[in-house]
């Protein structure tokens, strides 16, 4: 695995735009399954996911085409209805095929995905809610087979806690069922209001998208769509907080402002000054940020994915913070990276107590997962010295040529083997 070299000290400058969102784009691959024929998507960023995910599609008998950020999916009318383990394991994210294959097919396999890096991640209300559209489910030798008889039904579906994935699945189930399905509790995620933005322009009747109350009424098929993806919060925001640890001024373009509404207040409130108009954030860091308190919650609450971004603001922060993650149960295993560059963290349960320090100290490190590794590289930004973070391909699975925006706004960073 490759590593990323950075060596603090440099005020980031400038201007960056970001791309399509990573969390919409893949489940808007996985939407074309609802309909035969060629699809096309706008705005797609250049990440690993999205070869993983066209690897998925591959395999149910998809042929896919990619251009300059854009794809073209050509579906099928029948289909595969399975997601083998190998590909299950490189992106959990395979588990929304579930709802489109049963959907379509009737029929499923797909590899129960186990835990990763943020915890166990069960995928039990996924399948509640198809089970109350009539699917039933069977788990033989770590494969989950499922199959409905005739068309799935309509249902009222009410979610334990505001799950994206289980929130999507039930969409895609609903969108091909027989009456209307009402999902209560649902994610009002900005990724979920773009699926469903996508799933109306392929001929679904969805409403309530953004809201806690998601009522569809399934129709008979849909027809193949053409669709732009929304930009990524959480590449805006990372960059955002980059500019920030660093006392610089980054403006970041072709983003919604308003979709990091939550984030840009916690930015506010550690001493950055936040500029925000149609399309973009200006960021400028304080010469110290100061402490600041955070729980993560779903949408509108702080993000869990800038959760491990702002901790390495905070490590340097004046004063005392504490962040309390509230989505996942092994979400802090970076701190101890953290740790080694001289940061002083404790952590008990979901909480983390983030006493600032003055200055951070380069090491060599290593990337546990996407988010954990973006916060590693802008820990080194600020850090003494140069910073090696090593197994920077996860920070690839979610981020398109992290480093060489960084290098553009004036970062001293470099990929190694
Ligand atoms: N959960 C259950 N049972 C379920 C489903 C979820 O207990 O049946 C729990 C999970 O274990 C977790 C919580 O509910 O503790 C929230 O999980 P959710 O289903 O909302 O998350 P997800 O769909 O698996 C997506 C993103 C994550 C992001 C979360 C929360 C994708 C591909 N992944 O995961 O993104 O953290 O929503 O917003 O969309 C990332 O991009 O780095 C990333 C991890």
């Amino acid at each position: 695995m490759s590593s990323i070299v950075v060596t603090g000290g440099t005020p980031l400058q400038g201007t960056v735009g970001i791309l399509g969102a990573k969390n919409a784009v893949l489940k808007e691959m996985v939407a074309a399954l609802l309909a035969p024929g060629r699809h096309r998507l706008s705005n797609v960023p250049s990440i690993v996911d999205v070869e993983l995910m066209c690897r998925v599609l591959e395999h149910t008998g998809c042929k896919v085409e990619q251009g300059d950020h854009e794809l073209w999916l050509v579906v099928p009318e029948n289909l595969v209805p399975e997601a083998p383990i190998e590909l299950v394991r490189a992106m959990r994210a395979s588990i929304v095929v579930l709802g489109p294959l049963l959907a379509r097919c009737g029929e499923v396999s797909v590899a129960l995905p186990g835990g990763d890096d943020l915890g166990a991640r069960p995928i039990g209300w996924h399948l509640d809610g198809l089970e109350a559209m009539g699917a039933e489910f069977e788990l033989v030798h770590g494969e989950l087979m499922g199959r409905v008889d005739g068309r799935l039904r309509g249902a009222e579906v009410e979610l334990p806690f505001p799950s994206v994935g289980a929130t999507e699945n039930l969409l895609f189930a609903g969108v091909l069922a027989d009456g209307v399905t009402n999902i209560v509790n649902a994610a009002r995620e900005p990724e979920i209001e773009d699926l469903i933005a996508h799933l109306v322009s392929m001929g679904a009747e969805i409403t309530g998208g953004g809201t806690s109350l998601v009522t569809i009424r399934g129709v008979e098929s849909l027809r193949t769509s053409d669709h732009r993806v929304v930009p990524d919060r959480l590449e805006a925001g990372t960059y955002a907080v980059a500019g920030a640890v660093t006392g610089g001024d980054v403006t970041v373009t072709g983003c919604v402002p308003d979709h990091l509404r939550m984030e840009l207040r916690k930015l506010e409130e550690a001493g950055c000054g936040v500029e925000r108009g149609e399309g973009w954030i200006r960021v400028k860091g304080p010469e110290r940020p100061s402490a600041v308190d955070i729980a993560t919650l779903p949408f509108p609450g702080f993000h869990t994915d800038m959760q491990p971004q702002m901790v390495a603001l905070l490590s340097v922060a004046d004063g005392t913070s504490v962040v309390t993650e509230n989505l996942y149960d092994a979400r802090f295993r970076y701190i101890g990276e953290l740790a080694r560059m001289g940061a002083d963290i404790s952590t008990e349960s979901q909480h983390a107590v983030i006493r600032g320090v003055d200055r951070l100290s380069g090491c060599p490190v290593l990337a546990p997962d996407i988010r954990a590794g973006a916060a590693l590289v802008i820990a080194g930004l600020m850090a003494d010295g140069a910073t090696r973070v090593n197994d920077a391909a996860h920070i690839d699975r979610g981020y398109e040529d992290f480093d060489g925006r960084l290098a553009s706004l004036g970062a001293e960073i470099s990929r190694a083997d």
